[in-house]
């Protein structure tokens, strides 16, 4: 049934250097090291200490990391006005700046909204209903770069979503979603970012599959991608339907994940292979 090889399994955080040593010597992430142990929170760990020395440098360095290519045109696109309001996003919510720590809470209901809404889902209730510009779309230039400009405020914060109240009956939708095996191979999430966390997939090293570092670059796509492209990605790997970005089922599925990564820090915009 499973095309996929799965390595030995790596024990436990602790055991995860020696365990790799022989495999992957001069990648073994050291989870002493303070610089990647800010990527830990309890058991759970960022993609970040699975990558590769490389990708985790180019992150490190915001000179380096080409995501802020995408940012930094979303700086200028703040202040433009645009639209038949004559606005800009400055025009109601003044310097950027002012949005540190909005993200961490996101996906969240909004009661205005009557829906589970996310980041990206916001900027396009502001553009369309309260600029009346052109909706951007999600896997653009424009709303990517935004999306990760407004994240960027919280960068190094801890992701805090809600999974109470209103926001519950979402957060149980995606946890079904993750547990649900699909596709060809018959797979759900957690098998392979639960069980098999710290093992070999084909040539990559598998991670929590978590989601603090969106939009990220990725050097597979030579550009910023979207949390939900990466859900497509995975879903495409192990030949299950994938859903659009933006859709119901992976809003829920993004709330589900980022309640995973409670107390891990937004790291957008990360870099991954
Ligand atoms: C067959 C194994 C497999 C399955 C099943 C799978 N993934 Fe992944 N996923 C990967 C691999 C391989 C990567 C890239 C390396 C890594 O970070 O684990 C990845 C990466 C990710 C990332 C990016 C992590 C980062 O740090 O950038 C997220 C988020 C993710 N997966 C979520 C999911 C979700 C949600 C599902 C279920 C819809 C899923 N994955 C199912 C193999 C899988
Ligand atoms: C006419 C005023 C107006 C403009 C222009 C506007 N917004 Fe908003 N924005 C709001 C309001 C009001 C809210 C509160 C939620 C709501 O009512 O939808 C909000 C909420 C947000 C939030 C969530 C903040 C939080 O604390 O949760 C983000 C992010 C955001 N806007 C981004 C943008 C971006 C990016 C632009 C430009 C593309 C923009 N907004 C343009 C009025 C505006």
């Amino acid at each position: 049934m499973v095309a996929f090889k799965l390595g030995a399994l790596f024990v436990a955080a602790a055991g995860f250097v020696m365990a790799n040593a022989a495999v992957y010597a001069a990648d073994a992430p050291n989870l002493n090291d303070p610089k990647i142990a800010k990527y830990v929170a309890g058991d759970k760990w960022s993609g970040y200490v699975t990558s590769t020395p490389e990708t985790r440098k180019m992150q490190d360095d915001d000179f380096e990391n080409p995501s802020f290519v995408w940012v930094d045109q979303a700086r200028a696109l703040w202040d433009k006005v645009d639209g038949k309001a004559g606005k800009s996003c400055a025009s109601c919510h003044g310097e950027v700046e002012k949005l540190k720590g909005a993200s961490t809470t996101y996906p969240k209901f909004v009661d205005k909204h009557n829906d589970l809404i996310t980041v990206e889902h916001q900027i396009g209730i502001c553009r369309t209903k309260y600029m009346e510009a052109d909706a951007w779309k999600w896997e653009g230039d424009q709303m990517l770069g935004m999306s990760a400009l407004v994240r960027l405020q919280s960068r190094g914060m801890p992701v805090n979503v809600s999974i109470d109240g209103k926001n519950k009956p979402f957060y149980e939708k995606g946890r079904e979603f993750y547990y649900q095996r699909r596709g060809h191979f018959d797979f759900s999430c957690a098998h392979c970012h639960v069980d098999n966390y710290g093992n070999m997939i084909r040539s990559e090293l598998l991670s929590h599959g978590m989601p603090n570092g969106f939009p990220q670059y990725r050097l597979k796509w030579q550009k910023l991608g979207s949390m939900h492209r990466r859900f497509r990605g995975c879903n495409k790997n192990t030949r299950a339907e994938p859903y659009k970005q933006g859709s119901p089922e992976y809003t829920a599925l993004e709330l589900y994940t980022m309640w995973r990564a409670s107390g891990l820090p937004v790291e957008t915009p990360a870099v991954r292979k």
